[in-house]
């Protein structure tokens, strides 16, 4: 079975969950590991004071025992503790008490940029928080919960995933996106920023161009735009490929299969090359402001400011945590779908009888 993500929860709902299914018996995972990546998550110059409520760890309700996986679905579970707040406005069941406390009050006052109009208008929803809710990026939570355990079974690879936030509202240094954040949070107002994800150790031939579904470089754009705020993908020089030349834009090959350069980003074809994997991801500045743009009172009809919420200035750097997550658990599946094999031991050993065919001509990198 290829492995597969499904998640579930509300943003202020009891918690979040995520099913992995198609993982390998046998991979070892590491609590600590997994809680620091959904810390990773939660930090970052410009976050709003939830992050601070909410410290996220994961607990396991299938699929593991004594830290092994046992080759069957692992479900993965994240609480909101915030939902301590919203007992009431988020009740799964019609309430029998009397409104109180968060979510009590209708909200009608959609936000540009977010989920809130289409989202009533296509579900029928006369509450916006019907949509806000799942719309939300708060489940990113348990896709980085199941990016820890797709980084689990690629470090048996010896494959390495990192992100980092290289752009904030424009600025490319530290200092200048702390600025940056200082600034728009004077002004109360919210930026984006681009995310780099690098994956070194990828050995070729993962993905394939045989169907646009199996392709690597489709598969990441697909994973990537699909997170909150992603408005943007490039892989290796992306955009700025289109402004040169053949002779200036591609990697030209040594004997020893190496390349000079890497801009087309580790993939060819919807494979990856042998060279390290590089992705980038745009992300719009945050729909939530605090100077909220002209909108419409949905129940009256008549013009109004929109909603405003307690929200972050920016999140670049939870964005490369998240898109981290996402490169991470889309290598884990198209190493799966290369090497097979429903015990951890198989995999290994078709992935040293595939490295073994390649020769010694391809070394990580
Ligand atoms: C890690 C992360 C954190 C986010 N935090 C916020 C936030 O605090 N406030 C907000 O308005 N949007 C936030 N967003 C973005 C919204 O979820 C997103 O803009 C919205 O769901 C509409 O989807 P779209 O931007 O893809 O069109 C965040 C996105 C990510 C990836």
């Amino acid at each position: 079975m290829a492995l597969e993500l499904v998640t579930a929860g509300e943003s202020h709902g009891p918690a979040l969950t995520a099913i992995v299914t198609g993982l390998p018996a046998g991979l070892e995972l590491d609590k600590e590991l997994i809680d620091a990546d959904l810390r990773r998550r939660q930090q970052g110059y410009g976050r709003s004071p939830r992050q601070k409520l909410e410290a996220d760890t994961v607990e396991v309700l299938s699929g593991l025992r004594h830290g092994r996986t046992l080759g069957t679905p692992l479900t993965l579970v994240v609480s909101n503790k915030d939902h301590a707040n919203w007992t009431w406005g988020m009740s799964p069941w019609p309430p029998d008490e009397e409104p109180s406390g968060k979510g009590a009050k209708r909200v009608t006052l959609p936000r540009p940029g977010h989920a809130d109009l289409a989202g009533v208008l296509k579900y029928g929803h006369a509450d916006v928080r019907n949509a806000l809710e799942r719309a939300s990026a708060r489940h990113t939570a348990v896709h980085v919960a199941a990016g820890a355990v797709a980084k689990a079974l690629l470090t048996e690879l010896g494959i390495a995933v990192a992100g980092r936030p290289v752009e904030v509202g424009g600025a490319t240094t530290e200092e200048g996106m702390r600025a940056a954040t200082d600034e728009a949070r004077n002004a109360r107002d919210t930026l984006g920023g681009i995310v780099e994800v690098v994956a070194t150790g990828v050995p070729p031939g993962l993905g394939s161009y045989a169907e646009k579904r199996d392709r690597l470089d489709a598969r990441l754009a697909f994973a990537l735009m699909g997170i909150q705020a992603v408005k943007g993908v490039e892989i290796g020089d992306g955009f700025d490929l289109a402004r040169r030349r053949g002779t200036e834009a591609h990697d030209e090959i040594d004997p020893g299969l190496t390349r000079r350069t890497n801009r087309a980003g580790g993939i060819e074809a919807g494979m990856s090359n042998g060279e390290p994997l590089v992705v980038r991801a745009a992300m719009k500045p945050l729909p939530t402001l605090m100077r909220p743009l002209d909108s419409v009172d949905l129940e009256s009809g008549e013009a109004a400011s929109a909603l405003v919420e307690r929200s972050d200035v920016q999140a670049v750097e939870a964005l490369a945590v998240v898109a981290e997550a996402a490169v991470a658990f889309e290598l884990a599946r198209a190493a799966l779908d290369k090497l097979g094999g429903d015990a951890l031991v198989d995999v290994l050993a078709a992935h040293r009888a595939y490295l073994a065919r390649i020769g010694d001509r391809w070394q990580p990198r």
